[in-house]
């Protein structure tokens, strides 16, 4: 994609929608501790200073994969973060975080053959825990 930014319209595009390997993963660990690390803990695995007054006990998001037998899954990953299964998935005292939401958006391969643009935040966040899982993922899917 980078050399056809010297078009005026791939440029817009090319900066409304950057490929996703320029999500930042630093940006992914910045959010992480702006936003998350109170409930589960500066090491995201649940102990967080704000864990102690929850009703439900913060998931420890270093075995999100382990407790799906070793399969890491972007896609769910995102939607848990962005509250879109939270209709079908009911996750007490999770918040939604309405501002990762905002800012650019990327393109993300959802492995059907759709490119569909989500936002960078979001995805810089579900890398920079997918980089966190302990043991390491077998398996990746979309
Ligand atoms: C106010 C406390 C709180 C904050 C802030 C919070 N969470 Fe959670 N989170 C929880 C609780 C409690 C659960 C477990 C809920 C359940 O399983 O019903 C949870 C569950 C999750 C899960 C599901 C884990 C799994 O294996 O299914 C993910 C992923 C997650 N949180 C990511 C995040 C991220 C990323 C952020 C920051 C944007 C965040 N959370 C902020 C309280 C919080």
């Amino acid at each position: 994609m980078r050399k056809l930014l010297f078009s005026p319209l791939v440029f817009v595009l090319g900066w409304a929608c950057q490929s996703s390997a320029d999500v930042s993963f630093d940006e992914g660990k910045v959010l992480f501790s702006d936003y998350c690390s109170k409930c589960h803990g500066d090491d995201a695995k649940g102990g967080g200073q704000a864990a102690a007054h929850l009703k439900t006990e913060p998931a420890d998001l270093t075995r999100i994969a382990a407790r799906r037998d070793g399969i890491w899954p972007m896609l769910e990953v995102m939607s848990i973060i962005d509250g879109y299964t939270k209709s079908t998935n009911p996750r007490e005292d999770m918040p939604v975080v309405s501002e990762l939401s905002e800012g650019p958006m990327v393109e993300f391969d959802t492995g059907n053959g759709l490119v569909t643009p989500i936002p960078a935040r979001l995805i810089a966040l579900a890398r920079y825990l997918e980089s966190v899982q302990s043991p390491k993922p077998k398996r990746y899917v979309p």
